[in-house]
């Protein structure tokens, strides 16, 4: 099977040109010049004119089925990776999640039970290491050999997930022996869950306190400790989710110093704030995570820190609890509100629109979005380049159509949008998935027994 994506602005991380796109199968055959192939050899004909030809967006940070606060995050991998290829995102990375007193081994398995054979697009896992102990740091080089070389810790949630520094060190130590990455949730959740419980304990209950209570000092801290730790261990280290300008700052410096730090911002860093989560009524609910929605003026450091690539990748952070029945689950005390946001539908609408504002170039939109996650996480050729011999995931996008998000139209399992009545300019129009059109004006003619598993190498950027 061969298809033809003829006379698009083919982008890649240096910009864009007219080209056009040879698909033979599941692969990239050849990016020529217009017209260089003969027209009447190819089976399907995709005319690009005035659209961009890009890679597939790849988003390094979901969570899917995701326990937590006793539910599940609402999107399957059935209907989030449906919802992610509706948005030009063509590979997720997901979470698998392991729970204190269980091995990592069992959990990968767990987690390869429920994605396998349910995703309309292809995805990876990192694995979340909430249990450091002799058993755990040995099942992290299986992991690794499972092609899942990344692990998340978190220096947030106490009791639940929280890690603390000496543990941290020791999975660390794993890293630097291995060449695995350590990601890092860097919160300081002690002194957080301290302030949490004062703001309750003097009546203040609503969720902009969740905001409150979570200052981007103690961000700023906790990346500067994971930091530190890392170069003391020398283990790579990539900060998950990035938003306070202090912690920015930190990644910065350790990047100016030559230290394998890398970190990652999400759209809702970027475009919302904690005035969302003043919002009465318990809307302000729907904007809980953590970390917390930042006041407005650290966008414009992160937007720098995009540009400067200090923040090198852009992923969605995906984790959506419905506001009927799991955010209610804290109308009476934030704490108890399940922390996550949904966006994996619109991460590359939410980017584009930066480059219409002129945050950034074309280039970095591209490299974000899926070059850079696809390196990071050892994907590259394969995913986030249109090159001969990469797997043909490609988004068709019309930089000039206009869309406005919301919960009526979007595809994600969940029932609002952190982003209802934004206009946008820029949509989605035709997805490849590994040479199958799984998006298009007519709709969605995917499948979610489509998306493979994919056995990831270590992190390509290591110095
Ligand atoms: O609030 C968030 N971010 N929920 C998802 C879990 C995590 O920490 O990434
Ligand atoms: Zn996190
Ligand atoms: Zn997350």
């Amino acid at each position: 099977m061969r298809t033809l994506i003829k006379g698009g602005t083919v982008l890649d991380t240096t910009g864009g040109i007219t080209a056009d796109v040879l698909v033979e199968d599941e692969k990239i055959a050849a990016v020529t010049a217009p017209g260089v192939f003969d027209e009447a050899a190819a089976d399907e004909i995709i005319d690009a004119t005035d659209r961009y030809v890009l890679p597939g967006g790849i988003d390094a940070h979901t969570h899917m089925e995701m326990p937590f606060g006793g539910t599940f995050s609402h999107d399957t991998f059935g209907t989030g990776t449906t919802a992610a290829a509706w948005g030009g995102t063509t590979t997720i990375i997901d979470f698998a999640v392991q729970a204190k007193g269980t091995s990592l081994l069992s959990t990968l398995d767990k987690w390869h039970e429920k994605a396998d054979g349910n995703c309309a697009i292809d995805y990876g896992f990192h694995m979340i290491v909430s249990d450091v102990n002799d058993t755990t740091l040995k099942e992290m080089e299986t992991c690794i050999d499972g092609g899942v070389g990344s692990f998340k810790m978190f220096m947030a949630y106490p009791g639940v997930f929280y890690s603390t520094d000496g543990e941290i060190l020791r999975a660390m130590q794993k890293a630097r022996e291995t060449g695995a990455t350590i990601m890092m949730h860097a919160e300081n959740g002690i002194a957080i869950d301290e302030l949490a419980a004062q703001a309750v304990a003097s009546g203040k209950t609503d969720p902009v306190q969740h905001g409150l209570v979570r200052p981007p000092e103690l961000e700023g801290e906790a990346t500067s400790r994971a930091i530190t730790l890392a170069k003391v261990t020398g283990a790579p280290l990539y900060i998950v989710h990035l938003s306070a300008a202090q912690a920015l700052a930190a990644v910065a410096q350790a990047r100016g110093e030559g230290q394998n730090v890398f970190a990652e911002t999400c759209p809702q860093y970027l475009y919302l704030s904690i005035e969302d989560m003043a919002k009465p009524d318990f809307e302000g609910a729907k904007f809980v995570a953590s970390p917390p929605l930042r006041e407005k003026k650290h966008q414009a450091d992160l937007w720098r820190g995009l540009r400067t690539n200090d923040l090198s990748v852009v992923s969605t952070d995906h984790c959506p609890f419905c506001f009927k029945d799991q955010k209610e689950l804290g109308r009476t005390d934030f704490r108890a509100i399940p922390n996550g946001m949904p966006g994996v539908e619109h991460r590359m609408d939410l980017l584009h629109q930066g480059v219409v504002a002129g945050e950034i170039s074309l280039g970095r939109w591209v490299e974000a979005c899926s070059t850079t996650p696809a390196r990071m996480f050892g994907l590259y050729p394969r995913k986030g380049v249109l090159a001969p011999g990469s797997d043909a995931d490609i988004v068709i996008y019309d930089p000039t159509a206009r869309q406005t998000l919301s919960a009526a139209t979007h595809h994600m399992n969940v029932d609002y949008s952190a982003y209802e009545g934004f206009e946008l300019t820029g949509k989605v129009e035709i997805v490849l998935s590994r040479g199958k059109i799984v998006v298009s004006p007519a709709g969605f003619s995917g499948s979610t027994t489509h998306g493979k598993f994919l056995s990831r190498d270590l992190c390509q950027y290591l110095n």
